[in-house]
């Protein structure tokens, strides 16, 4: 076994941090990070990481739409996976959080505050200003960027279920908007990594929902266990963590692990083992 702490701040990156209207990306919680950690987005895109993410355009011919490196690469293999590469176009990915407040703003005086609440996140609660959101849509001759049309049907359909095998999933479904607070967005998809997109999928769970069920998996407990079709098996489990307690992990070694924080009171860590062994 090899140990691996956890600190505080580890909570707050991560493929399965939970960003809404009641939780903020970690720079705008300024009065309980480090000095150091402060937020200086414009110096870098992560100041508060010690790993800060890379971002890579999702498609040469966008350069402007940025995700991380991760998000992205799945991302093409997604498209080029369904033959979708030349039907589905990258509409918003990475914004910063001056992006994020134009757009809020623009959309205020265009479209009305009751619109804009239910489409536009909070500048500082944007999934986007994450690097692991983008929004597609259809091509067309007129792109809605707001609203970009990506129907239940054809292609678009296509992605929406092959995704969770990758690990994306549909942010904002229809029947869930009391819980994430943001009307239903067919078109806005999250990086959240595999299995998770995949258990979020099969027990229709939201991000927001996922979170809460993984916190009955704790550490000292019962892990939750998913197998896939190739033989493998990922055990996944809850460690809280907060400023006065930091956490100790013992991992098996040899193993493949992630660790990712939930942006609210701990680390979710996911272990790779062969079934069967
Ligand atoms: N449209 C989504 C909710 C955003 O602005 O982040
Ligand atoms: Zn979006």
């Amino acid at each position: 076994m090899k140990n691996r702490s956890l600190q505080y701040e580890d909570i707050f990156s991560g493929d399965l941090i939970l960003v809404n209207e009641e939780y903020p990306l970690s720079p705008w919680k300024e009065d309980i990070l480090p000095e150091s950690r402060k937020r200086s987005e414009k110096l870098s895109f992560f100041p508060w990481q010690s790993h800060a993410p890379s971002f890579v355009a999702v498609k040469e011919q966008y350069p402007d739409i940025l995700l991380q490196n991760k998000a992205s690469t799945v991302l093409s293999h997604i498209l080029q996976d369904i033959g979708g590469e030349q039907e589905i176009i990258p509409v918003s990915g990475y914004r910063s959080g001056e992006e994020q407040t134009k757009i809020w703003e623009d959309s205020i005086k265009e479209n009305g505050e009751e619109f804009t609440r239910k489409y536009v996140a909070l500048p500082g609660h944007s999934e986007h200003q994450t690097g692991l959101a983008i929004d597609l849509g259809l091509k067309k001759e007129v792109i809605d960027f707001i609203r970009p049309d990506f129907p239940y049907e054809g292609i678009c359909q296509k992605f929406r279920e092959t995704a969770p095998e990758y690990g994306f999933i549909e942010r904002y479904e229809r029947g869930k908007e009391s819980v994430t607070k943001i009307a239903h967005e067919p078109w806005h998809f999250r990086y959240v990594g595999y299995p998770h997109s995949k258990i979020m999928k099969e027990r229709g769970l939201s991000l927001e929902e996922y979170i809460e069920m993984l916190k009955e998996f704790p550490m000292e407990e019962e892990h939750y266990f998913y197998g896939n079709e190739r033989g493998r098996q990922a055990e996944i489990f809850f460690v809280p963590v907060s400023q006065k307690e930091k956490a100790v992990l013992s991992i098996p070694e040899e193993c493949l692990y992630q660790i990712s924080g939930n942006n609210v009171d701990g680390c979710i860590i996911t272990i790779w083992r062969r079934e069967y062994v």
